[in-house]
C-alpha cells in the first residue's frame, strides 16, 4: 500500500473534538482504499503555549517538514488572548506556519448541500437549486505580513501600523491558481479588490488582467469588495470563483460560509507550490462550545478530503468522503449549527455525525 505521512494539528477548542472524527474518517479509506496514513501528532497553538511554552514549538515544525501535508484543527481562545500578540496563537503558530511552508493558495469551496438550503440565513428563493463558490484566497502576503507593522510611541501618542503590500509576482501565481480553478468548473472568475481606494488592488487588477490573456476561456470580471459583499448575500449564484488578496478573503469566505448554512460546513486548503498543503476548517476553535462535543466536524472531514485530493491525488477516496457527507446530511442527521428543527431532521453530537460519515463512506 502507498504510504502518506501526515502531520496532524488538532489545536485548541473544538479542534481536538472535530479533528477525532476526522481521523476516524481517514481510518476508513485506509480499510477501503489500498493507502496508509502515517500520522504523527504535534502541538500548535494555546495548548503549544501550555505544554512547550511556544505557540509553534521546533518540534511542530520538524514533523510538519518531514511529512506529505499538514492537517490542522483550529487555534486561539480567550485564555491566550492576553499575551503578546506575536506569542498568541493566531499570530505565533497559525500565520507563520502559512509562511514557513509557503502555502500562498487557500481555497475555500463554499457549496450549498440540496439537503441544506433551509439552514441557509438566504431566503429559499435566492438559493433555490443551490450555488457553489470558490473563495481563492491569497495566504502569504498583503496586510497580514508586510512591514512595517506593529504599535509606535507611548501611550496617548501610540500609533498602530498595518501596511497592505503585494508584489507583481505574488498577485501573478494566485491569480494563476484562481484562473486555473475556474477553468475547471463554470469558467467565471471575479476578482475582488478595491482599486478605487487601495495601490495595492490598482496593482492586483492590472496584474490580473495580463495573467488573464493566458486563459481566453475563462470570463474575467473586477468587483470592489464592498459590492461584493453585498452581491453575495443577494444573489450568490452569479459567483463560479472568488479571487481576492488576503484580507477580503477571509472576511468574504465566512460571508459566503453562512450562505451554505454554517461555517462548521466550509473546509480549506492551503496550498503551496507543488504537492505540499496544509489542510484547515476555514472556522476558528469556537470557545462558545468548545468541551461540549457538540460541534460540527464536516468542515475538518471535508479538508481532510481535499488533503487526499490535492495533496495525495486520491480522488476516488476525496469523492467517497464528499458523498458520505451529502448523504448523512440528506437522511436529516444534523449537529446544532445546522439543526433547523424541521421534519425528518435529528439533532446529533460531534461524535455521532462522524459515526454516520464513517458508516456513509
Ligand atoms: P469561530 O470561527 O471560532 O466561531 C464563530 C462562530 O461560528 C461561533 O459561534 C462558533 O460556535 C461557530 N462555529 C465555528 N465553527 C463551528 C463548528 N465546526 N461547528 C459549529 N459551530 C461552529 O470564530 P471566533 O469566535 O471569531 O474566534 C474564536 C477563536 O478562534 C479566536 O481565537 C480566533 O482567532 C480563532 N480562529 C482560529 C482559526 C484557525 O485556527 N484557523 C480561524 C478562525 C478563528
Ligand atoms: C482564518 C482565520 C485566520 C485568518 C486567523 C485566525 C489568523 O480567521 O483562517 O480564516 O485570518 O487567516
Ligand atoms: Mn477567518
Amino acid at each position: 500500500a502507498k504510504t502518506f505521512k501526515v502531520a496532524v494539528l488538532p489545536g485548541d477548542g473544538i479542534g481536538p473534538e472535530v479533528m477525532a472524527e476526522a481521523l476516524r474518517v481517514l481510518d476508513v479509506v485506509e480499510q477501503k482504499f489500498d493507502v496508509s496514513f502515517q500520522r504523527t501528532f504535534a502541538n500548535v497553538g494555546g495548548i503549544a503555549i501550555d505544554k512547550e511554552g511556544k505557540a509553534l514549538p521546533e518540534t511542530t515544525i520538524d514533523i510538519c517538514k518531514d511529512s506529505d501535508a499538514i492537517l490542522f484543527g483550529s487555534v486561539g481562545g480567550p485564555k491566550w488572548e492576553s499575551l503578546p500578540p506575536d506569542e498568541q496563537p493566531e499570530r505565533g503558530a497559525l500565520l507563520p506556519l502559512r509562511k514557513i511552508f509557503g502555502l500562498y493558495a487557500n481555497l475555500r469551496p463554499a457549496i450549498i448541500f440540496p439537503a441544506l438550503t433551509g439552514a441557509s440565513s438566504l431566503k429559499q428563493e435566492v438559493i433555490e437549486g443551490g450555488f457553489n463558490v470558490l473563495v481563492v484566497r491569497e495566504l502569504t502576503g498583503g496586510i497580514y505580513f508586510s512591514q512595517p507593522k506593529g504599535i509606535e510611541g507611548e501611550g496617548d501618542e501610540r500609533v498602530g501600523v498595518d501596511t497592505m503590500r503585494y508584489t507583481v509576482p505574488e498577485i501573478e501565481r494566485i491569480a494563476h491558481v484562481a484562473f486555473k480553478a475556474a477553468q475547471k468548473r463554470d469558467r467565471r472568475l471575479c476578482s475582488i479588490d478595491k482599486a478605487n481606494v487601495l495601490s495595492t488592488s490598482v496593482l492586483w487588477r492590472e496584474v490580473v488582467e495580463k495573467v488573464a490573456r493566458q486563459y481566453p476561456d475563462v470570463a474575467l470580471s473586477h468587483m470592489y469588495v464592498d459590492n461584493a459583499a453585498m452581491q453575495l448575500v443577494r444573489w450568490p449564484k452569479q459567483f463560479d470563483v472568488l479571487l481576492c488578496e488576503n484580507m477580503f478573503g477571509d472576511i468574504l469566505s465566512d460571508e459566503a460560509a453562512m450562505l451554505t448554512g454554517s461555517l462548521g460546513m466550509l473546509p480549506s486548503a492551503s496550498l503551496a507550490e507543488g504537492s505540499f498543503g496544509m489542510y484547515e476548517p476555514s472556522g476558528g476553535s469556537a470557545p462558545d462550545i468548545a468541551g461540549q462535543g457538540i460541534a460540527n466536524p464536516i468542515a475538518q472531514i471535508l479538508s481532510a478530503s481535499m488533503m487526499l485530493r490535492h495533496s495525495f491525488a486520491m480522488v476516488a477516496a476525496a469523492d467517497a468522503i464528499d458523498t458520505a457527507v451529502e448523504r448523512v446530511l440528506d437522511q436529516g442527521l444534523r449537529t446544532g449549527d445546522i439543526f433547523q428543527n424541521q421534519p425528518g431532521e435529528r439533532k446529533i453530537n460531534t461524535r455521532e455525525m462522524g459515526d454516520a460519515i464513517v458508516a456513509a463512506i
